[in-house]
């Protein structure tokens, strides 16, 4: 099942929490996640809004900007805010948007209050609070360091200043700071994180959006990790260009699946688990890695049905009509008795969980597969998911940061087939 949410009111969900909490890099991940479950979710960041704005302050602010008695400043941030809830309200009734992320301070009750009474009172849309605390000096010390180098608002400014200029912001907002009420904001819909996953409080969510929301903000983590990818190696049908089956590797895939196990074998990864799919190629291509393995059914390449074990001479041969139909719109072609990019997505919604929960992990995969995880780890649109480029005995070292995922593709030089067809060719 793929989720189309139709019908129902749109959500709003507002991020609440002091500056360096992690605030924007769980909106933005949220958002990576939802879009890809087919859920089409936007942020709407009141810092950005404020950098728009035609007021020199404004654009790269000193900490004085946020004091809360600095009434100009306040009205210029109070502007920007409204602007960006008014466009996420927007996003949600006209927009095609299902979700909205408010991504804002929301630190003070009376400034939730306004918040609650727009989204749901006055334009009768769901809210939920997501709210980040954190007192680990190690936690918000590290997200100091990535508002350094990632915010605009510091760009060309000494490190040092920068640090210094951004802790007095903070500070400012600490003296006005009341964290979400357990009584007196019980109306509210909410989650509190606190130090990035250490506790959570769940208050009166509701529908299934909300819980699957809860869910995932409970299973991803912020610890460094490296998540390793590759398809199998060469395969006996990947050089007589046929779809699907379980064949064997080749003599180069067995080449491949040796090095690949040098690779692994030399460099000692902690805790590297091994998953492949239940079919050979892959369980092939990871015989010699010695680190614990598991086997994912869910992991097997897509399902192409009727057209299992054929040539693409074959399909467009015996299945013409379809051939066209899959090119018209690949992320959606179902093929007869089997399955469309969109189902492979949902088969692996409960994998990308677990990849989230996890550490350092090599998955050994198929094409399609592979398509649709890097299309989550890099944020690509849902249409382009068929046509990335994942070629054979390539390893691709993926890294997580803050601000999205850093891809590394490792070539080995062992000739392979090339799989690739570009949008046009099935
Ligand atoms: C900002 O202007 O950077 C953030 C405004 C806020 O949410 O307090």
């Amino acid at each position: 099942m793929f989720f189309h949410i139709k019908g129902g009111p749109g959500q709003v969900i507002v991020m609440v929490g002091l500056p360096a909490r992690g605030k924007t890099y769980i909106a933005k991940k949220l958002t990576r996640y939802l879009n890809w479950i087919g859920v089409s979710t936007r942020v709407f960041n009141a810092g950005d809004y404020r950098r728009q704005a035609h007021v020199e302050m404004a654009k790269k602010p000193k900490h004085s900007f946020f004091d809360p008695n600095n009434a100009e400043a306040s009205a210029i941030r109070e502007a920007c805010m409204e602007a960006a809830l008014t466009d996420a309200m927007d996003f949600l009734r006209d927009g095609g948007g299902k979700v909205a992320i408010f991504d804002a301070t929301n630190t003070t009750r009376e400034r939730r209050k306004i918040v609650y009474d727009k989204i749901v009172n006055q334009n009768g849309l769901k809210c939920m609070f997501l709210e980040s605390i954190c007192n680990s000096d190690n936690i918000v010390e590290s997200n100091v360091r990535e508002v350094k180098v990632h915010s605009p608002d510091y760009k060309g400014v000494d490190a040092e200043e920068a640090i210094s200029d951004f802790l007095e912001r903070i500070k400012h907002y600490e003296d006005i700071y009341e964290p979400i009420s357990e009584d007196s904001e019980n109306h509210f819909a909410f989650i509190k994180i606190f130090n990035a996953g250490e506790k959570y409080v769940i208050h009166k969510h509701e529908g299934y959006l909300q819980s699957k929301i809860v869910y995932w903000i409970m299973n991803v983590h912020i610890t460094p990790r490296t998540i390793y990818l590759t398809r199998h190696g060469e395969s006996m049908y990947n050089v007589t260009n046929r779809i699907g089956g379980d064949s064997d590797l080749t003599s180069r895939g067995q080449h491949y699946s040796l090095a690949l196990s040098y690779f692994f074998n030399q460099h000692v990864i902690p805790g590297l688990r091994v998953w492949t799919s239940w079919l050979k190629r892959t369980i092939q291509t990871a015989a010699h890695i010695q680190a614990p393995q598991e086997r994912w059914r869910a992991l097997n390449e897509i399902d192409a049905g009727d057209m299992e074990n054929l040539t693409y001479d074959e399909i467009e041969e015996k299945f013409p009509e379809e051939f066209k139909a899959r090119d018209q719109c690949k992320l959606t072609y179902r093929y007869p008795s089997g399955e469309s990019y969109q189902d492979l997505v949902a088969r692996l919604e409960p994998v990308m969980m677990e990849l989230e929960r996890q550490g350092n992990v090599l998955l050994v995969g198929h094409q399609a597969v592979l398509r649709c995880i890097l299309g989550y780890f890099l944020d690509k649109p849902l249409e382009e998911l068929p046509y990335i480029k994942v070629p054979l005995h390539t390893l691709i070292k993926l890294t997580p940061q803050a601000y999205g995922c850093e891809a590394e593709f490792i070539r080995f030089p062992i000739e392979a087939n090339d799989t690739y067809r570009p949008k046009g060719s099935f």
